[in-house]
């Protein structure tokens, strides 16, 4: 019952869409209906609004970690937490408040990261950096990240439920950038600080 309880709280808390909301509050055009149309913090930033941005970013990574922090408070076990945090990257991907359509979830799986260990975290932020300023790539570093985030959990010593989650939150996150990897393959993926088009 208590798991029922965290994963409906994980959801809720996944579902608040910071892109469109943050947008909103700056005056900015709504995320869905230019560049990528993915209501995340790389398109904010397509806007031009660095702050906007940001502010994205850690409002998608603050409701990730937050889930697992009450899911905690609330006496949860590691199962319990691990459910919370899964259970708010699935509600960024398909949020109640946006009908369903959400974002990639790389912010969010970022605080699922934090939740489970703080080194993880810096390890993966550490990678996506290396990867994003090599390449100017979100999305590649996204995914680089991804694939990183199982295997350095389990060098860490992480539960076999942080892992398992580390690995079904990889697997989503690369699946909803099919478009992107079709893009990067295609070489017609947009670089960061590239041309803003239509950005509002
Ligand atoms: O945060 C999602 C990023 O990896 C890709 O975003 O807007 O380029 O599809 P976008």
């Amino acid at each position: 019952m208590k798991l029922l309880l965290f994963v409906l709280l994980g959801y809720l808390l996944g579902s608040l869409p910071f892109a469109v909301i943050v947008s909103r509050l700056f005056g900015l055009a709504d995320p869905r209906s230019f560049g990528s149309g993915n209501p995340g913090a790389t398109n904010v930033l397509r806007t031009g609004n660095k702050p906007a941005a940001v502010l994205t970013l850690l409002g998608d990574a603050l409701k990730g970690w937050a889930a697992m922090i009450i899911a905690g408070a609330l006496g949860g076990d590691g199962t319990g937490i691990a459910a919370a945090g899964l259970a708010a990257f699935v509600g960024h991907l398909f949020p109640l408040f946006l009908g369903f359509k959400g974002g990639k979830g790389v912010a969010t799986a970022l605080g699922v990261l934090t939740g489970f260990s703080g080194w993880l975290a810096l390890i993966c932020a550490g990678t996506w950096l290396a990867a994003a300023l090599i390449s100017r790539y979100s999305s590649l570093a996204a995914l680089v990240a991804a694939v990183t985030a199982p295997a350095a959990g389990w060098a860490l010593g992480l539960s076999q439920e942080a892992l398992s989650v580390l690995v079904v939150m990889g697997g989503l996150l690369i699946l909803r950038h099919k478009d992107n990897i079709k893009r990067l393959l295609a070489g017609t993926e947009s670089r960061l600080g590239g041309k803003k088009k239509g950005a509002g």
